[in-house]
């Protein structure tokens, strides 16, 4: 049996574009993934958020459904493009009036409030002007988080800048599985410096306004561990190892970025951004909490073709997720060590973990995920592991509270703990959920 402190935080953590829909309605204007998910061949299932699961006209519900399951937390973020529709300049009223009644839903169910400010749906007019290329995104951005502070600042708990720069950076601008999709490995790296500097800014902005509440960042890591130990295999691991960790901590904690990954890449022919004497004061500012999100393990070989790392993911046969993700909870317990033990962080939070399964609605209207719930009763103990050996995790989110639409895999893929029939917009709590809450309950899982 672990037991979990008293002060631990359990919650849920959700996405504007994701779930929201609404994509027309309250003055909101396109986002990257408005246009993204309209070229053919780039969402797998050919669908997108326009309605989602509709959290726009359902919040008061799922938010009802959440507080009656016991959650503490309730993680979601807030459409850059419904409260500034411009991207800049006028603020919608509508947009705020949305976010502040939410917020006030989350509280009246005894929630906590975690907002994150960017969840990758940038306003597709601020894409058109160069987006996370462009270094004026700096300025976009300090004014939009000053609208957030000032309007909604007062009731929110806890402040996310921004969710998995990686993805952001490296599956937009190379990999381009996601908005806005290029192809260009030292535009991701510029688009990494763009991010962690304008988290830096949302930060200092952040002090200035005297408010209480904390603030961090959350960043998906995870260990990559060579699949062999054939020492071509080992090296090429720590390269890639380097990019899902070190060149996201580096910048938040120490203020710099990983020189020996940076040497590397430019060995490569890849432009390395080119950092500004003021970059250092940014770069680097002291955040309340480390938000991780963590799924699974990546393990690589070395593979000459696979430039520019010259490493390969692969798979190594253990189980999958219907997500084609690796069950690894034991990598959950390691990614918590190392970032405690190179980086410090005050305070963790684990702000995302989750699993998609092949979820069917049965006649008497349950699901029945018993994949899941064992999902997260090994991620959930393997939290409770590195807690006990004195890392302060804070808070555990399970993503996610309803199906929503999972980016470029689309809606096919389901990890929530509600079930929505998106026919019907109907939800049905699965097993998990009340599995969830008799974990919150008792504050401590076998
Ligand atoms: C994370 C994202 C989140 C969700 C989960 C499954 O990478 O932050 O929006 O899609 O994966």
């Amino acid at each position: 049996m672990i037991k979990f402190p008293k002060d631990f935080e359990w919650g849920t953590a959700t996405a504007s574009y994701q779930i929201e829909g609404g994509f027309h309605e309250g003055g909101r204007t396109d986002g990257i993934w408005d246009r993204f998910t309209r070229i053919p061949g780039n969402i797998a299932d050919g669908t997108n958020g326009d309605i989602a699961c509709d959290f726009y006209h359902h919040y008061e519900e799922d938010l009802k459904l959440a507080g009656e399951a016991g959650l503490q937390v309730y993680r979601f973020s807030i459409s850059w493009s419904r409260v500034l529709p411009d991207g800049t300049g006028a603020v919608n009223r509508e947009g705020i009036d949305f976010y502040k009644k939410v917020i006030a839903k989350i509280h009246e169910n005894g929630m906590k409030a975690a907002v994150t400010m960017y969840h990758w749906d940038l306003p597709q007019c601020l894409q058109d002007r160069g987006g996370w290329m462009n270094r004026e995104i700096l300025e976009w951005f300090r004014e939009y988080v000053n609208v957030l502070y000032a309007e909604l600042g007062e009731s929110v708990d806890y402040w996310i800048t921004e969710n998995e720069p990686f993805c952001t950076s490296i599956l937009g601008y190379w990999t381009g599985e996601h908005a806005p999709g290029f192809h260009d490995y030292s535009m991701a790296l510029l688009a990494v410096h763009h991010l962690m500097l304008a988290h830096g800014v949302a930060v200092k902005e952040y002090r200035k306004t005297g408010l209480k509440a904390e603030i961090g960042i959350t960043l998906n890591l995870n260990r990559v561990y060579p699949a062999t130990d054939d020492p071509k295999d080992v090296e090429a691991a720590a390269r890639l190892d380097m990019q899902s960790n070190a060149l996201f901590c580096d910048p938040v904690f120490k203020g710099c970025y990983p020189r020996e990954l940076f040497d590397y890449l430019v060995e490569q022919g890849v432009t390395v951004p080119e950092i500004r004497e003021e970059d250092a004061e940014l770069l680097g500012n002291k955040i309340d909490f480390l938000g991780i999100n963590m799924y699974e393990t990546h393990y690589a070989i070395y593979d000459k073709e696979s430039w520019p790392y010259q490493a390969r993911e692969v798979k190594t046969g253990r189980p999958i997720t219907d997500a084609n993700w690796q069950v690894t909870p034991e990598g959950m317990t390691e990614i918590l060590e190392f970032a405690y033990e190179n980086y410090h962080p005050e305070k963790i939070i684990v702000t995302e973990n989750g699993a998609a399964c092949n979820d069917w609605l049965q006649e008497n209207g349950k699901v029945e995920d018993t994949n899941r719930i064992e999902f997260l009763h090994q991620y959930i103990k393997a939290v409770g592991k590195a807690i006990e050996e004195g890392i302060p995790v804070k808070g555990y989110y399970v993503w996610c509270f309803c199906d929503n639409f999972e980016w470029a895999y689309g809606l096919a893929r389901r990890f929530g703990m509600v079930y929505v029939d998106y026919k019907t917009q109907k939800r049905y709590p699965k097993e998990s959920l009340h599995w969830y809450s008799r974990v919150i309950a008792a504050n401590e899982i076998e």
